[in-house]
């Protein structure tokens, strides 16, 4: 099958296509026929080496989290899939493993996929998706009612969290930049700031959570446009937060975190029922072919994407 491969940390010129043996599947697990998959920030920071100390460096390693396709084998034990069904995952095989023609996934995160949805479409929701209810829902608590600035209101992250957040019942300031504005306010943001124009964080306006889905804001700027018990999250560390543990953590009022989170079929699944119920919608900004992943990832560091990149593996 055809994957796009590194061999070596480095540039988008380590990552060669090229032809590289099937995967096998174990007990619990599908092999997934990729249609489609997505570029995250966090696959051009593996791609540099910056996070090995958390993904390891064993190569050839095969990147991209996030994909859609078709169930092409299930191994011993899965019930839930049968070869032909339409799919989409947030991996959490190794190194996410999705830029390639097969993927093998542990069916704890494989959901089947929104029918109203493309495989394109399909595949750029999960990891920004879970990322931003987990956030919302585990980190910060959201409760109906409650106001939320969304910083990087455009993003990947960004444009699910304002329409999550939305559909948690909260009030949604969205911040990016003056050409997307009226993508943000057609996400359901009731309230939306160019952030050349005003600082978000000086409006007087108090939030119950801000949500920096891109890192540019510190904590303490944050803090003083938080309630007292307000919560402040980030995607990206920052000095004087904790770093929220799935299972471990409890959300308390009034503190920082950075979000962490673990992938789950359930949560997946509450985001694939919102897109049938035309609550929650895909951003796409780009679609490359796998053969240009390269360009692909260059676009991505750009930081400037709106929504999602997608990368088409077949037709
Ligand atoms: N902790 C986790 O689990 C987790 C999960 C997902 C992502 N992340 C991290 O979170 C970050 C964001 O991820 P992403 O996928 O949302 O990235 P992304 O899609 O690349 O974000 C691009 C967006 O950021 C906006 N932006 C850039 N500078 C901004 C600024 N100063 N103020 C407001 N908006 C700004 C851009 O809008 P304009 O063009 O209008 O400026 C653009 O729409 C990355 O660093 C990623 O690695 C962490």
């Amino acid at each position: 099958m055809k994957a796009a491969v590194l061999d070596e940390f480095g540039s988008v010129d380590v990552m060669q296509v090229r032809d590289i043996p099937m995967p096998a599947i174990g007990a619990g697990q599908v092999l997934v026929e990729v249609y489609a998959t997505n570029i995250n920030p966090i696959d051009w920071k593996m791609r540099e080496g910056t996070m090995a100390m958390r993904y390891g460096d064993d190569f050839p390693m095969i990147l991209g989290w996030d994909c859609s396709g078709v169930v092409a084998e299930v191994g011993e034990g899965v019930t839930d899939f049968k070869v032909g069904d339409e799919v989409f995952a947030r991996s959490d095989v190794s190194t996410g493993r999705c830029y390639a023609e097969f993927a093998e996934l542990n069916t704890r995160t494989v959901v089947p996929k929104p029918s109203k949805l493309s495989h394109e479409e399909a595949a750029s929701i999960p990891l920004v998706g879970l990322t931003a209810i987990n956030g919302l829902r585990s980190c910060a608590n959201l409760q109906p009612d409650q106001r939320v600035l969304v910083i990087g209101a455009s993003g990947g992250v960004g444009t699910l969290a304002v329409q999550i957040a939305k559909n948690m019942g909260a009030h949604v300031t969205g911040v990016c930049s003056e050409k997307n504005m009226d993508l943000v306010a057609s996400l359901g943001a009731d309230a939306v700031i160019d952030y050349n124009k005003k600082d978000a964080l000086q409006t007087g306006e108090p939030y119950d959570i801000v949500y920096d889905t891109v890192g540019v804001r510190t904590y303490e700027e944050a803090r003083q446009a938080l309630k007292t018990d307000g919560t402040y999250l980030t995607l990206v560390p920052v000095p004087n937060i904790d770093f929220f543990i799935p299972g471990q953590t409890e959300w308390e009022p009034g503190k920082g975190y950075f979000v962490a989170w673990t992938p789950t079929a359930a949560d997946l699944q509450i985001l694939a029922d919102w897109i049938n119920e035309g609550q929650l919608r895909p951003v796409i900004d780009s679609v490359f072919s796998l053969d240009e992943i390269k360009k692909a990832h260059l676009k991505s560091q750009t930081e400037h994407a709106v929504g999602k990149i997608v990368v088409k593996v077949r037709d």
